[in-house]
């Protein structure tokens, strides 16, 4: 009798530890769920903030852009200095006897003619372009979020605060309307233009062609760089684009941004004037694109256009404007 009962006390201590077992992990599951939750909103809640970035004043952003404009400049800096490296071993093979230094300064230009090939550009100077496809291993190492679902390359971003500040502090309403397009973005871009020529009576092949001329094909966009924008007016009542777009084109340099696709150019970057896009290639290239007056392609000396198409271009420009 008293050894039934010891069995029943013992089976009544196991349920009892099996439910305290049971309610520990309960409660463990329904912190973790807590602390996950929390953690989303507070992840969530960081890149709302990051997303007024664009569209706020100025004086709001003001210590943020101007600690990530010195990362900025501090990564400029280190390509100017692999610059120097390359001045100092010309000046090197200078020293040597004249045969020998017109011998290996052969080899070198023939070394540097294959290191061009081989060598990618670096980064901000990658070339996208309908000839040049975005490289296929090209990886973005880290977005910033802007307003309306827009997002760039965060190596991008500080100067791009730093226009629209300026921008604003002179009166002008700018706004982003397309930034980093995934390959599907821009797929479904191209399949809409080509449908709206469709629907307008269009043959197919005209179709596509005409959408060409604006919307690049699938993974030949600088939107899937990441590191172009197309600006337009925040206000279309209060201040037109155009307004904007002049300012951009005179000023955007001095933020390491260019007019990507000029009115004199069409022929060489293969597109139609786009006065609203603009490309990050970092100050010193912007400065250099917009003093010379030449597009990217000129500035890296990679001209893919055939002679036949840069004539075509310009006889089509020549037309447009007589
Ligand atoms: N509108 C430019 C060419 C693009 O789609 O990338
Ligand atoms: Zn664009």
């Amino acid at each position: 009798m008293r050894s039934k009962k010891k069995r029943t006390d013992r089976v009544a201590l196991l349920l009892g530890l099996l439910c305290l077992v049971l309610v520990v992990i309960v409660g463990v599951d329904i912190w973790n769920n807590h602390k996950d939750k929390k953690e989303r909103s507070a992840q969530k809640t960081a890149s709302e903030e990051t997303s007024e970035v664009i569209a706020l004043p100025e004086e709001m952003m003001e210590s943020e852009s101007s600690q990530e404009s010195e990362s900025a400049e501090s990564s400029e800096g280190s390509s100017a200095t692999e610059e120097s490296s390359e001045e100092s071993s010309e000046e090197s093979s200078e020293e040597s006897s004249q045969e020998s230094s017109e011998e290996s300064s052969e080899e070198s230009s023939e070394e540097s003619e294959e290191e061009k090939e081989r060598e990618p550009e670096p980064w901000n100077l990658t070339l996208v372009n309908r000839w040049n496809p975005l490289p296929e291993d090209y990886e973005i190492p880290e977005f910033t979020e802007l307003r309306d679902n827009n997002s760039i390359d965060s190596r991008a971003y500080p100067e791009l605060q730093a226009m629209f500040d300026q921008m604003r502090s002179e009166g002008y309403l700018p706004r982003i309307t397309e930034s980093y397009r995934t390959h599907e973005d821009q797929v479904a871009m191209m399949d809409y233009y080509i449908q709206s020529y469709l629907d307008q009576g269009y043959s197919e092949e005209e179709a596509k062609e005409m959408a060409e001329d604006y919307v690049a094909v699938p993974g030949t966009s600088e939107h899937e760089l990441g590191l172009a924008v197309d600006i337009s007016t925040a206000d279309y009542e209060a201040q037109a684009p155009e307004v904007i777009w002049e300012w951009m084109a005179a000023h955007s340099y001095e933020y390491g941004y260019i007019l990507r696709y000029p009115e004199d150019k069409t022929g060489i970057t293969g597109y139609a004037y786009e006065a609203w896009h603009f490309r990050y290639v970092g100050k010193e290239a912007a400065k250099e694109i917009f003093e010379q007056g030449v597009c990217l392609e000129e500035y890296l000396d990679r001209i893919d256009a055939t002679p036949e198409e840069i004539a075509a271009a310009q006889q089509e420009q020549s037309e447009g404007e007589g």
